[in-house]
C-alpha cells in the first residue's frame, strides 16, 4: 500500500453554521451567560480553529456542536439540519484519553467498527493505514500504559478517523504534552487533516499550535464568549514547522491573534480572574522568549 492510497469510504464532509447562540447555566439570579449572541461556522473541508482566553467558554461550545447540550437561543445547523443530539458524524475528540486500557493499540483503534459490527476487509485496511500513518506499527500490540504521552494521543486520532466523521472536532487534544512532542503532534494532525480532506474544528488556548494548524482561525472574547476576530491562514500546505516560523504571513496571524487575545484576557484580568493572569503571564513569558 502507498502512502498515497488512502483506503476509506467516501462520506461526504459536513458544514456546521452557529447562528445566534447563547447559553447560560444556574437557575435564575445566579445564573451565568457563558456563551452569548455567538455566530460563526465551520467550514466544509477546512480546519477551523478556534482560541480564546482560558474559561471563555470555548468547551461549552464544543457540548453543543456535539449534541450533549442545547442552546437557550439560536441554533445550530449541520448541513442545514438542526443538531438534535450525539451523533457519530460529529466525533469529538477530548484532552482526556479515551483510549481503553485494557485494549491494545490496534484493539483501541478498531473500536469504533468492531462496535458497529462492521469489522470489515475495509476497516482491517483503513486501520493498517492509520496505524502506520501515526506511526505506531511497532506498538500495535502494546497497551496505552505501555505508551508515551504522545503515541496515546496519536492512537487516540487514529481511533477517531477510522469512524469517518463528516466533522471531526477536537477540544485542545494536547493540552498537556511537552513542548516538542506537541509539536510533532501538530505534523502527524495536520498531514492526517489534509489527507482526509474532512471538515475539523478544533479548540486551542495555544496560538503557536493555532497558527500552525488553521485555515481560519476564530479568536473568541472573554465571557461570555463570541466572536471577535476571523482571520484566513493562507499559508500553503503541506505546512512544516521551519516554514511557519519564517513565514511573514504566519507571524502576521500570530501578532494580530496575540493582540487580540490579550486585550480579552486583561478584560478579565482587571475583574481578577486567576485563568486569565496566568494566560496572559504564560503569553508574556512565551513572547519575552520569542
Ligand atoms: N455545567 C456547567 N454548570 C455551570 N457552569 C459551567 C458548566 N460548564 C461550564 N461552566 C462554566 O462556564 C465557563 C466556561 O467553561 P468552559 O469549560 O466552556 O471554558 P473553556 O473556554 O473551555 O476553558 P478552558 O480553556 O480552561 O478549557 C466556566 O466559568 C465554567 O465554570
Ligand atoms: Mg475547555
Amino acid at each position: 500500500m502507498t502512502d498515497n492510497h488512502v483506503p476509506r469510504p467516501v462520506v461526504a464532509s459536513g458544514e456546521i453554521a452557529v447562528r445566534g447562540v447563547s447559553k447560560s447555566y444556574g437557575e435564575a439570579h445566579l445564573s451565568r451567560e457563558v456563551v452569548k449572541d455567538c455566530d460563526f461556522t465551520i467550514e466544509r473541508g477546512k480546519l477551523t480553529v478556534m482560541i480564546g482566553p482560558s474559561g471563555c467558554g470555548k468547551s461549552t461550545l464544543i457540548r453543543l456542536l456535539a449534541g450533549f447540550e442545547f442552546p437557550d437561543r439560536g441554533q445550530i445547523l449541520l448541513d442545514g439540519q438542526p443538531i438534535k443530539g450525539p451523533s457519530r458524524d460529529r466525533l469529538v475528540v477530548f484532552q482526556e484519553s479515551a483510549l481503553f486500557p485494557w485494549m491494545t493499540t490496534w484493539e483501541n483503534i478498531l473500536y469504533g467498527p468492531r462496535a458497529r459490527g462492521e469489522l470489515n476487509a475495509q476497516a482491517l485496511e483503513f486501520a493498517e493505514f492509520l496505524l502506520n500513518k501515526v506511526g505506531l506499527r511497532e506498538f500495535r500490540h502494546k497497551y496505552p500504559t505501555q505508551l508515551s504521552g504522545g503515541m496515546q494521543r496519536r492512537a487516540e486520532l487514529a481511533r477517531a478517523m477510522i469512524n469517518n466523521p463528516q466533522i471531526m472536532i477536537l477540544d485542545e487534544p494536547f493540552r498537556g504534552l511537552d513542548a516538542m512532542t506537541k509539536e510533532l503532534m501538530w505534523e502527524y494532525y495536520a498531514n492526517l487533516y489534509e489527507e482526509s480532506g474532512r471538515t475539523n474544528f478544533f479548540v486551542t488556548t495555544d496560538i503557536d499550535e493555532a497558527v500552525f494548524l488553521a485555515d481560519r482561525l476564530l479568536i473568541m472574547t472573554n465571557i461570555p464568549t463570541q466572536v471577535r476576530a476571523v482571520i484566513e491562514v493562507d499559508v500553503p500546505r503541506p505546512r512544516r514547522l521551519a516554514d511557519m516560523v519564517t513565514s511573514d504571513r504566519a507571524n502576521a496571524v500570530k501578532m494580530e491573534a496575540l493582540a487580540i487575545l490579550h486585550e480579552e484576557a486583561m478584560k478579565s484580568f482587571s475583574r481578577g480572574s486567576k485563568a486569565a493572569a496566568d494566560f496572559v503571564e504564560a503569553y508574556a513569558r512565551r513572547s519575552a522568549k520569542a
